[in-house]
């Protein structure tokens, strides 16, 4: 995030560290996780892609950030990395102070098992699973029964949420929304110190996405987790401590909270810069 972001935009921030300053642990540096120069290209030769272009940002402890832009500006995949659901093609990505880079499958699946909730923009609900069996999985895949107070966790997400009545139910006898509830509950149901949240208010009624917000803001404030989530509705951006903004696979903008208005103009003006500096696939010489 420090050499990407431009000086004017730093406000509310600390001090501008170097890259050698990125030696120093993500603890160090207050982030619950970072990337650091991280490119991803999908596909080769004159067809590749350039979803992420030397990405460098950090996701503040105990702190609520949006992460906006255009589609195809490689939020899912920042976000799908960070997370170490995917690998980059190069650069260096962190989990609190493991770095994932090259960590074993066995020790990446554990630790995001134990550290970090996912919301997926698809919900990724288990079909063959009914709602409290996607809730659960976690837990079945950790090899453990909830605790009491996980239990009682479990039941406070399922009623604020509203999906009670349909717990029996599998994911193909839900409407989208509900199955975007589910899978927030899922996420949710651990405490997990980071939780990504990819357009989790997506397919939800504005009431519905209110609770949402809601929860996802009382996980940072009164529980102390880290959440990234990426939102193109600036009510919801409004919502979080930062709004980090991607456009063409690079973090173009960094600000701390901004009211509704003033990211809808923001958005508009990150659009604009896009438009005029269009993508270039890399395999094509500009
Ligand atoms: N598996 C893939 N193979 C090839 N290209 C991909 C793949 N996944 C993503 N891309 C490309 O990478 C770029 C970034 O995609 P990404 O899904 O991260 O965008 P996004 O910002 O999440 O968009 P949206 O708001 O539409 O969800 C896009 O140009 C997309 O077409
Ligand atoms: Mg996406």
């Amino acid at each position: 995030m420090y050499e990407d972001a431009p000086t004017e935009r730093r406000e509310g921030r600390g001090p501008i560290l170097s890259v050698e300053d990125m030696e120093i642990t993500t603890t160090d540096l207050g982030l619950a996780a970072r990337v650091q120069h991280l490119t991803k290209t999908y596909g080769s030769g004159e067809g590749a892609v350039a979803a992420l272009d030397d990405v460098s940002v950090g996701i503040r402890r105990g702190q609520f950030t949006a992460i906006m832009g255009a589609s195809g500006s490689g939020k899912s995949t920042l976000m799908h990395i960070m997370a170490g659901l995917d690998t980059a093609t190069r650069g260096r990505a962190w989990i609190g102070d493991t770095e994932i880079t090259g960590l074993g499958d066995l020790d990446l699946t554990i630790l995001r098992r134990r550290r970090v909730g996912f919301i997926f923009q698809a919900f990724n609900l288990v079909p063959t699973l009914d709602a409290l069996g996607n809730i659960l999985l976690p837990f079945e895949l950790d090899g453990r029964r909830p605790s009491a107070i996980e239990r009682a966790r479990i039941d406070g997400l399922v009623q604020t949420l509203g999906i009670g009545p349909r717990l029996r139910h599998r994911p193909h006898q839900l409407s989208g929304g509900q199955q975007q509830r589910v899978a927030i509950a899922r996420a949710l149901a651990t405490a997990p110190d980071l939780v990504f949240a990819d357009e989790p208010t997506g397919n939800l009624d504005s009431a519905s996405g209110r609770e949402v917000l809601q929860l996802l803001s009382d996980a940072s404030r009164e529980h102390g987790q880290s959440i990234a989530m990426v939102t193109h509705d600036a009510v919801a951006a409004s919502h979080a401590d930062r709004v980090l903004f991607l456009g063409d696979g690079r973090i173009v903008a960094d600000h701390p909270r901004r009211s509704a208005d003033e990211i809808a103009a923001l958005m508009l003006s990150t659009a604009a810069d896009a438009t005029a500096h269009p993508a270039q696939p890399v395999g094509v010489a500009a």
